[in-house]
Formats: C-alpha cells, sequence, structure tokens
C-alpha cells in the first residue's frame, strides 16, 4: 500500500518559488493500478519522483505498507521500488541481460540468481532469452525495448512499481499489446502500480483508479467509471471527453445492465407460457431447466394458437453475454448478430438476467457507477486527514 500525505513540492526557478505539487494526499491499496492523469507540466512526473525520492519533498510524507519513508535511505527506499522511466532509459552500453539485472547487482544477488531471473523475466513477455540477452538496445525494436524497460523494473521483485508514461513511446498497435501483457503480469504477482499517464483511453483502460491533476492540485480520485460518470468539475469533465458515457461501455459489465426477466421451463405448458408473456408484454422468453441454466428461448410467435410445452418450441441462442463482460463487446455482437436482447449467463451457463439496448442505456443514464463513491479532493480536505 502507497500513501501520499500532504505532499508537495517547490522549485525555485530564477529566484521564483514554483509550486510543483500542492499538498496531494491518495492511497492506492496492494494490487491496485492507480493512474495519474492531467495535462502536461500539472506535476505527475514531480509527485512519482517523490515516491521514490528522486526529488525531494518540500514537504509531506509518503507511506509504504504504512512505514513513513522519510527516514529510510534511499537504497532501501528504492529496493522496495521499481521504476520505468518516460524515455524507457536501457543504458545503451549495456546488454539486455545487463540491463534487466541493474538493481538486482547493486543488491548483490550472485551472477547465477540474476541470469535465472533475467531469463524467467525473457519468459513473460515472450521474448527467447538465448536470443535477445546479449544484445544491446539498439538491435531491439522500440516495442521490444519498452518490454525490456517493464521487466527492469520488476527484475528485484519490488512489491511498488512506479511507472511514468511507461507505454508513451511506442506506436499504438504495440502499446495495446504491452498494455495487455502488462496488465497481466500486474495481476498475476499483485503488484502495487502508479503510473504516470496523460492518455485517458490507457488510464481508463488499466486503472483500479484515476487520479487527476491540475496544476499541481489533486482534482479527483475514483474508479474510473465514477470519474466518467460524475466528474466533479467542468475541467475533469472538458478532461475525460464529450464521448465519456461510451466511454463507460469499457467499463460497465453485463451484470452491471442487467434487467431481472422471466424465465420458463420447457415443462411450462405452452397456454401458461403465453398468459406470462401477455402479462409481461414480452413476445419472448428464457427457457431454463431446474437449476436455472438456460436452454435457450421461446417466441409468442412460434407458440400462438398452439399446443403442447415450451419445450417443443425451444430455439438455441446464437450470441449470448458472459456476466463479466463489458458492454462495448455486448453492443458489438448485439449489433453482428441483430440482436435487441442477450440472456446473461455465468460460467455455469446458469441464467442472471438480459442486457437490451434499453437496460444499458437505462444503467448508464441512472446515475449509477462502478466503484466507489465521488470523492472530491479539497486541500482543506486533505489537510485535516
Ligand atoms: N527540476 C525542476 N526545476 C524546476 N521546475 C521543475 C522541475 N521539474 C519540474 N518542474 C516544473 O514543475 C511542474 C510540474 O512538472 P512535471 O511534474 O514534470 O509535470 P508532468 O509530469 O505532469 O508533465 C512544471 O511546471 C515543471 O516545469
Ligand atoms: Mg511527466
Amino acid at each position: 500500500m502507497i500513501e501520499l500525505k500532504n505532499l508537495s513540492k517547490t522549485f525555485n526557478v530564477n529566484g521564483k518559488d514554483v509550486k510543483a505539487v500542492d499538498a496531494v494526499s491518495l492511497t492506492v491499496n496492494e494490487g491496485e493500478i492507480c493512474v495519474f492523469l492531467g495535462p502536461s507540466g500539472c506535476g505527475k512526473s514531480t509527485t512519482l519522483k517523490m515516491i521514490n525520492r528522486l526529488i525531494t519533498p518540500t514537504s509531506g510524507q509518503v507511506f509504504i505498507n504504512g512505514e513513513d519513508t522519510t527516514g529510510l535511505d534511499e537504497v532501501t527506499l528504492r529496493r522496495h521500488i521499481g521504476y520505468v522511466i518516460q524515455q524507457i532509459g536501457l543504458f545503451p552500453n549495456m546488454t539486455i541481460e545487463e540491463n534487466i539485472t541493474v538493481v538486482p547487482r547493486l543488491l548483490g544477488w550472485d551472477k547465477q540468481k540474476c541470469h535465472d531471473r533475467a531469463r524467467e523475466l525473457m519468459h513473460m513477455i515472450k521474448l527467447e532469452p538465448k536470443q535477445y540477452l546479449q544484445r544491446y538496445p539498439r538491435e531491439l525494436s522500440g516495442g521490444q525495448q519498452q518490454r525490456i524497460g517493464v521487466i527492469r523494473a520488476l527484475a528485484a521483485e519490488a512489491p511498488v512499481l512506479l511507472m511514468d508514461e511507461p507505454f508513451g513511446a511506442v506506436d499504438p498497435i504495440n502499446r495495446e499489446m504491452i498494455q495487455n501483457e502488462f496488465f497481466e503480469m500486474q495481476r498475476a504477482l499483485n503488484k502495487t502500480v502508479i503510473m504516470v499517464s496523460h492518455d485517458i483511453d490507457e488510464a481508463i483502460k488499466l486503472g483500479d483508479k484515476i487520479a487527476i491533476f491540475r496544476a499541481g492540485k489533486l482534482l479527483q480520485l475514483d474508479h474510473p467509471d465514477t470519474l466518467l460518470a460524475h466528474p466533479v468539475d467542468d475541467f475533469v469533465s472538458n478532461f475525460v471527453g464529450q464521448d465519456s458515457t461510451l466511454k463507460r461501455l469499457l467499463l460497465v459489465r453485463a451484470e452491471d445492465a442487467a434487467d431481472n426477466a422471466p424465465s420458463l421451463s420447457p415443462e411450462t405448458p405452452v397456454s401458461e407460457a403465453l398468459e406470462l408473456l401477455d402479462e409481461h408484454d414480452r413476445r419472448y422468453a428464457v427457457v431454463t431447466d431446474a437449476a436455472n441454466k438456460a436452454l435457450g428461448y421461446v417466441r409468442r410467435r412460434d407458440m400462438h394458437r398452439q399446443q403442447g410445452t415450451c419445450g417443443a418450441f425451444l430455439r438455441p441462442f446464437n450470441a449470448t453475454a458472459a456476466h463479466d463482460e463489458h458492454l462495448r463487446i455486448l453492443l458489438s455482437r448485439m449489433y453482428e448478430f441483430n440482436r435487441a436482447w442477450l440472456p446473461v449467463l455465468d460460467a455455469e451457463q446458469v441464467f442472471l438476467g438480459e442486457v437490451t439496448q434499453e437496460s444499458i442505456a437505462a444503467y448508464l443514464s441512472s446515475g449509477r457507477s462502478r466503484g466507489a463513491k465521488t470523492s472530491i479532493v479539497s486541500p482543506a480536505e486533505a489537510v485535516t486527514s
């Protein structure tokens, strides 16, 4: 866990004081990714660098796992913190293996342990150690160098990772891949991460929390969906963009936007099924077995003036929604199959409800959002907490 308390930095530029960071307080829990987001010059990098003390704070404290780091010497501090800098920053005169093992070697790991660790990390990013470890950075593509920059920060097994625009320098296609790869690694290794970005889409994709900065101040700290649904002011609202509701499609899951819907069993008589459909003013209903697993659906049109039971009129689903899929995928699927609704199923095929165009619109306009309640961060609040 990382906790910043009233962290401030004033630079003296040509005799004039410039407040680069102004009383920033926030907490990032273990295993979370917090993205610092804001326009250029708003203090993101300065805040990050105060955490591993590449920049000495003017005032305020940094706690890691509850321990005030003010008294720690810098070597001990950086042993706990991996760091990925803005311009990748591989040493050009060192091989990839030497680059990856810079910190472990500083920490006194023996040769074999360093080598094993380098090989293990290379496997993680799917670069063949034999082929790449003895090369120099210039002999790798930009995307490959970026990956090395990320695993170098993981090499010493630090529980905390600071990343300053780590994916900024790569082309969009590689960036997408590296982001995904990084996200999987982070989840598997349960690292606590603070990442600086100026890209709202990256922040939405990777962040458990987003911290919006402006002119050295932290304006809002929230789950991405809460940030998009409830920006605290016009600045945040403009920053997240006019299409914030569409951006939310990536964050809201099927189970959030699902409506309860009545279901039928294969043994339900047609007359009874038609009655139920009339009662609910519906043209179809999902059919489930005794364990509530979805078997398919029946349409009013097919059963009209017919006899027997629902089982005889059962149609298979040609498209379904997994409970944890996000709305962007679901809408895409609904358009692809020209469906107005999808049944939402859990991993065991149990029927949880339906997503429809209406249920999606209702959720997005309801004021509800994923994540915690909106937190407006005022300096006054920060001082008293
Ligand atoms: N070493 C420095 N000396 C003087 N001013 C600095 C220094 N580093 C950063 N600044 C100033 O502090 C402010 C915040 O910078 P920075 O944290 O790098 O912004 P960001 O990373 O959000 O783009 C800017 O106005 C910048 O010019
Ligand atoms: Mg910066």
